[in-house]
């Protein structure tokens, strides 16, 4: 064959393989409001970066007449490319081939590109859109799924890892997403179970459809499972798309500083007027984030699940933090187990990427009550205080105003190696609220009182006397546990001063096979 007719031959075989499971198929996808997946991997990466692997592979099955139908790509794209310019190995599954059902060959090739990463010291995204197992391979597909884990397993805390649902994503299948650091749904289109509604019915009677068993709003809402929700597949790679410009390319490297035209002393009057005088009443705190980081962009992460605590990403002049932060507009801002639980892995990832974490607290303590006590409040609280003890990134601590009993000591304090610990002067930092002190320290003096007003006048008497004592920042800085007192409009420059000081911090833990966290 001549090499002109050897060429195109190649070129011949890519036309195919980019056809996927065929233009009927292509047409389907598209009316279901989703792409393709080399469409969606065009969309994630800078134009012309993609360089797609294993293109020419096709499954080697032989069972229920599969040795006849074979599709070069065999239902997953793979391959590395750019985002803003830096390297980020991908893998698509292709819905058009077989349901974009994993077989073996499919698994090698997820395998290849996950091992090159870690070589390299790459993130990996992976987009899912799956049936699953691919039913005529059995325990070789299964197999296949579990290559994919230990993979996650040895990746996770080196290298960034990040999971979009486009699609089905069911069964086993969903560990591998729940193996990685985020997960990313599009509304409407995407759905994860462990099992599905059909076997649920069987197992257990309930009747459930697909959505309200396992879709985005679920994800976002009642599990957490979801990190992000997008409105459509574009908005979801958008999302990807910014997220990655947070985070570093593996655990020895620093997240990549950029330009900042947001004056770093910028003066935010705002903040002064923020706290109301009314210590009860509830304030937004990403009011107070917004007005504080670079050009008032923050990516929350996680923002309808435990509402009580913000988590997201921001940039301090250029340089990328974890912020993570009581909000008083939600129960008080209190800390539950589903709060604690996402506060807790947010700075663990920060941690293990070489993020810096700023803490805001707002928290007038754990909440009470047996439904929290009998879920196991002790040990998903102490899930957050490891995380904050254990975590040797620059740690930057504001005390807006409340911090109270062992919520104080969680909320990144100085014992737990804080490195620069600031209150505003607003800051009431004590063993409890004035309510819940005044009644263990005064509740038989109160309850002698048989008139009404008379007994209110003293609990307030008592409760004026007991802030005035303790429920201010200045007993924490008589002890240098808190480092300095600030004006709430000079924060931005204090946090990006302080950063700028802790850049060349060392911190280390002693060496361990790993920490026993309180699962
Ligand atoms: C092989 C599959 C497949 C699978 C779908 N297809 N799932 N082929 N193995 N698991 C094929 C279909 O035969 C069809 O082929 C094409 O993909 C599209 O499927 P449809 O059913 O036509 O699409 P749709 O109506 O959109 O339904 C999508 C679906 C459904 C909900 C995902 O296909 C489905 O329920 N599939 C089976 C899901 C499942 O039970 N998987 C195993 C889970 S157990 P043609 O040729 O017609 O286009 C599991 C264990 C993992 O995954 C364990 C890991 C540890």
């Amino acid at each position: 064959m001549a090499i002109e007719d050897k060429i195109q031959e190649l070129l011949n075989k890519r036309t195919e393989a980019r056809l996927g499971g065929g233009l009927t198929r292509i047409d389907s996808q598209h009316s279901k409001g989703k792409f393709t997946a080399r469409e969606r991997i065009e969309l994630l990466l800078d134009e012309g970066s993609f360089e797609e692997y294993d293109m020419f592979v096709t499954h080697r099955s032989h069972d229920f007449g599969m040795d006849k139908l074979h599709f070069l790509s065999d239902a997953v794209v793979t391959g590395h490319g750019t985002i803003d310019g830096r390297v980020v190995y991908v893998f698509s599954q292709d819905f058009t081939v077989f349901g974009g059902s994993l077989s073996e060959t499919f698994s090698q090739k997820i395998c290849k590109v996950m091992d090159q990463a870690m070589k390299v010291g790459a993130p990996v995204i992976g987009i899912n859109d799956s049936g699953g197992a691919r039913i005529q391979e059995g325990v070789r597909s299964l197999a296949g799924y579990a290559e994919i884990f230990q993979r996650n397993i040895m990746a996770s805390g080196v290298i960034p890892q990040i999971s979009a649902i486009f699609g089905p994503c069911a069964g086993g299948a969903v560990y591998s997403p729940a193996l990685t650091d985020f997960i990313l749904m599009s509304k409407d289109t995407s759905y994860m179970f462990v099992t599905g509604p059909k076997v649920t019915k069987t197992v257990t009677g309930e009747t459930i459809s697909t959505e309200d068993l396992g879709g985005s709003e679920v994800h976002s809402k009642k599990s957490g499972i979801a990190h992000f929700v997008s409105e459509d597949e574009r908005e979801g790679i958008l999302i990807l798309r910014k997220l990655m410009s947070y985070l570093p390319q593996n655990n020895l490297e620093d997240p990549p500083i950029t330009d900042c035209n947001d004056p770093i002393d910028r003066l935010d009057d705002l903040l002064n007027q923020i706290i109301p005088e009314n210590p009860n009443k509830p304030y937004d705190v990403k009011d107070i984030i917004h007005t504080i980081v670079d050009n008032a962009e923050f990516l929350e992460v996680q923002c309808s699940y435990a509402q009580n605590i913000v988590i997201g990403f921001a940039k301090f002049d250029g340089m990328p933090v974890g912020i993570v932060a009581n909000q008083p507009n939600y129960l008080a801002g209190v800390l539950d187990i589903n709060s604690s639980r996402k506060a807790a892995r947010f700075v663990r990832f920060c941690d293990a990427f070489n993020i810096p974490i700023i803490t805001l607290v707002d928290v007038p303590g754990f909440l009470p009550g047996s439904s929290q006590e009998y879920g196991g409040i002790i040990i998903h609280g102490a899930k957050l205080m490891f995380a904050y003890g254990e975590a040797t990134v620059p740690k930057i601590t504001i005390t807006l105003r409340k911090s109270y009993g062992g919520a104080h000591d969680v909320m990144s304090s100085k014992q737990l190696r804080g490195d620069i610990n600031y209150a505003w002067p607003s800051a009431e930092i004590a063993v409890m609220g004035p309510a819940g002190a005044i009644e263990i320290l005064a509740g038989k003096e109160i309850a002698g009182i048989t008139n009404e007003e008379d007994k209110a006048k003293l609990i307030a008497q008592k409760e004026e006397e007991y802030r005035t004592k303790f429920a201010n920042p200045y007993e924490a800085a008589k002890y240098g546990y808190i480092d300095d007192v600030i004006e709430p409009r000079n924060t931005r420059f204090r946090i990006i001063r302080a950063l700028r000081i802790l850049a060349t911090k060392k911190d280390s833990n002693p060496p361990k096979k790993h920490s026993n966290i309180p699962l």
